[in-house]
């Protein structure tokens, strides 16, 4: 495995706008790009990494909010409750910049998984956020997009670097990580 450079805005711009195209086949491929995926979002202590992230125009994200990693491949929302949930995001690609997002708090994806398996998944609370977060990247839409505007701060050094320390600690000892997530 290795570790990929996740690509941050603004630089990136182009590839974290544009909207993903489908995987046609889960190819060996595929299956190690997911790999590095996983390891990188590790590493990043991340709970979420979208293909993009990693210079990728596919429609995969990897993810792991402390119940081991898995991948989804063309995922959609089939289904998205009405009760809606603002809770603190940040993103890998927009290093230290936090804010609260409404989402939906229960949502129903479908997709392929790591294996090329049809899926279709439940998602609640953090986890929902997650997918979310996710698979806005897909479609080349940010968290700052919908994040509530006086929300939007910045972390400092220190800040972004216990984030990294607790998430990395959290990744192996802890299953339930609090609401601040980056991906
Ligand atoms: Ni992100």
């Amino acid at each position: 495995m290795a570790l990929l450079k996740i690509v941050t805005y603004p630089d990136a711009v182009g590839i974290l706008r544009t909207r993903c195209k489908p995987v046609m086949k889960v190819t060996r491929e595929t299956r190690r790009l997911i790999s590095n995926m996983i390891e990188t979002m590790r590493h990043a202590a991340g709970l979420g990494l979208a293909a993009p992230q990693v210079g990728v125009g596919q429609r995969l994200f990897v993810y792991d909010v402390g119940e081991g990693p898995e991948a989804l491949i063309n995922p959609e929302i089939v289904q998205a409750g009405e009760e809606i949930e603002v809770a603190t995001e940040g993103c890998l690609s927009i290093p230290r910049l936090q804010g609260d997002v409404p989402r939906h708090k229960e949502i129903q994806v479908t997709g392929l998984n790591r294996a090329g398996k049809p899926v279709r998944l439940p998602a609640q609370n953090l986890l929902a956020r997650v997918f979310q977060h996710e698979i806005d990247h897909l479609n080349g839409v940010l968290f700052v997009d919908r994040a509530v505007p006086d929300s939007l701060h910045w972390l400092t050094e220190e800040e972004e670097e216990e984030r990294v320390q607790v998430g990395r600690r959290r990744s192996v000892e802890a299953p339930e990580p609090e609401a601040v997530s980056a991906a």
